[in-house]
């Protein structure tokens, strides 16, 4: 049956939208990201600067996405403003310049502060659908991100249908909206695969000002084959799970993981599913990766609440040619709900993030390289962090070839405090801060997770603060970084040139 919209080529859907309007797009990763009409907007952005006209746009999403969407806008010079979260080489080099105002925002929180209007209103919703009905239904794709919440407050609807995405995949997604207070109420799950909401997003159809039609591959990146530094911090922490286990911390039947982005994530979850000592166990998490498609097939994982599948397309197809069987084992939930802190705290989940430095206090920094770059943002980390049953932060002891080390004495940006932060992994070791104080966390961090090259130093550092209840020197708690910018290595300080 044809649908009561009109069909739009990328171009005369992007031809709808006006300079310095706010887009809200789908995706969460490059998974069910909005492709055909963000490039042909690039494109027109290109064709007005060429003509000496303004064209910028605001971009929210969910997450990341890929190079159609933020890789083409921002290679057109075309956004103004983006926010919560991004990973793009180039929108990352105009943000560090301050070209691109970037708001870093924890993911949970940017449906309400899209509701509340704290980001002004929202002119567009353009997102990737695998169906839609003529009464509005709107069937998405790979990820829920906050599609929901644009499509419902944005001003008009444009919509990508995806080919490459069977309609099938109706029944995988699980669209709830909590209430805004003072009417907000409990979320309702209860355990992992509890399902609370519609299995499509319902829309006025008014407002839907046009569909496109494509048939694109998502745009997930593959992932570094791990090292022996990321197969060891995997190991390690795997090995710590059993242990808490063994000491009754962690109950015999496990419970949910969530996992993190990045490569390190990835090794330390392909090593959890390789240890036959952790029982099989049920995720509860923001991002899919490849490596849980083989432990689904498997059972080691029995079920994945997700907000997206940030699968390759190889990944992907194992999904949609056994869609009975992964139907019963994944459901895809808005940001608001997969990252929300309540579920977090009730299903008590074993947080698994990644840091770039960590400090003797446990201080974590997952976002600034030397305090002022921004590398990608907060992301879910800090929404899973704060509320865990147990959170793990891992990273390998060093960078940059061995001339940074990942432990500081103190962190050159922070996003989770030493109150949230309760196990720090590198490759070296573990280092249990829970119940520690900071004089006992500085002794763990730097015995236990600290490369050899650096823990001399910064038992250097401990012996030069003064009396306090943290060990923290004002005049030299940058002295790594400092001499890192001034020599390109953190090694070898002579501390005098600091104080
Ligand atoms: N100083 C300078 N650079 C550092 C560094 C440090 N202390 N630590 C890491 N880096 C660099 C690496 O050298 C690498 O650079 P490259 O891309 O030029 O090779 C880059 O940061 C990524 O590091 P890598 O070791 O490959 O780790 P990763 O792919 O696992 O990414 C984060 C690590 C922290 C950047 C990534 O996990 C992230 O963005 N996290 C924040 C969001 C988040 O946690 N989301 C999940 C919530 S569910």
């Amino acid at each position: 049956m044809s649908l009561p919209f009109p069909v739009l080529t990328p171009e005369e859907a992007a031809a709808l939208i006006q300079n310095n309007q706010t887009i809200g797009f789908s995706g969460f990763t490059p998974a069910g990201a909005a492709k055909a009409i963000p490039k042909a907007l690039a494109v027109r952005a290109e064709a007005e600067h060429a003509m000496g006209r303004p064209f910028k746009v605001g971009v929210l999403t969910g997450a990341s996405t890929g190079p159609s969407l933020d890789g083409a806008l921002a290679e057109a010079e075309a956004i103004s403003f983006r926010t919560p979260y991004q990973s793009n080489p180039v929108l990352r080099s105009q943000i560090n310049k301050g070209q691109v105002r970037f708001v870093d925002m924890h993911l949970s929180l940017l449906p309400q502060v899209a509701r509340y209007g704290f980001l002004g209103p929202i002119h567009w919703a353009v997102v990737e659908a695998c169906d839609v009905t003529a009464g509005g239904g709107i069937v998405l794709s790979t990820s829920v991100g906050a599609s929901n919440t644009y499509l419902r407050l944005a001003d008009k609807i444009l919509i990508e249908i995806n080919r490459k995405h069977p309609p099938t995949l109706l029944g995988m997604h699980d669209i709830f909206e909590p209430a805004d207070p003072p009417a907000r109420q409990e979320i309702p799950i209860y355990g992992v695969s509890d399902r609370i909401g519609a299995a499509m997003c319902v829309v006025d159809p008014k407002k839907i000002a046009g569909i496109v039609y494509t048939d694109l591959e998502d745009e997930a990146g593959g992932f570094e084959p791990p090292n022996p530094a990321t197969e060891k911090i995997g190991q390690n922490v795997a090995n710590f799970f059993v242990a808490e286990m063994r000491a009754g911390r962690i109950p015999p039947q496990f419970l949910p993981l969530q996992s993190g982005v990045g490569n390190v994530a990835n090794a330390v979850l392909a090593a959890l599913g390789d240890n036959p000592e952790v029982p099989n166990f049920e995720m509860y998490t923001e991002v899919l990766q490849d490596s849980v498609i083989p432990l689904l097939e498997s059972g080691r994982c029995s079920f994945a609440s997700t907000c997206a599948l940030t699968l390759s397309p190889e990944a992907m197809n194992r999904v949609t040619s056994n869609l009975d069987f992964f139907r019963n084992r994944i459901l895809m939930r808005p940001q608001e709900i997969s990252n929300h802190p309540e579920v977090v705290r009730r299903l008590g989940i074993l947080s698994l993030n990644t840091a770039i430095e960590i400090d003797l206090g446990g201080n974590v920094n997952s976002t600034h390289v030397m305090g002022r770059q921004m590398m990608n943002g907060i992301g879910g980390s800090g929404d899973f962090t704060r509320n865990a049953y147990m959170s793990v932060f891992s990273c390998p002891s060093t960078a940059k070839g061995g001339k940074i080390s990942a432990i500081v004495p103190v962190v050159s940006h922070m996003d989770h405090s030493e109150h949230s932060v309760q196990i720090v992994v590198t490759e070296q070791g573990v280092a249990d801060l829970r119940g520690k104080d900071p004089h006992e966390r500085a002794q763990l961090i730097i015995n236990n997770c600290a490369h050899p090259d650096f823990r001399q130093q910064l038992r250097q550092y401990i012996s030069l603060t003064k009396e306090g209840h943290e060990p923290m020197s004002l005049s030299l708690g940058y002295s790594f970084h400092r001499h890192f910018l001034r020599n390109g290595d953190m090694r070898n300080i002579n501390w005098d040139e600091w104080r």
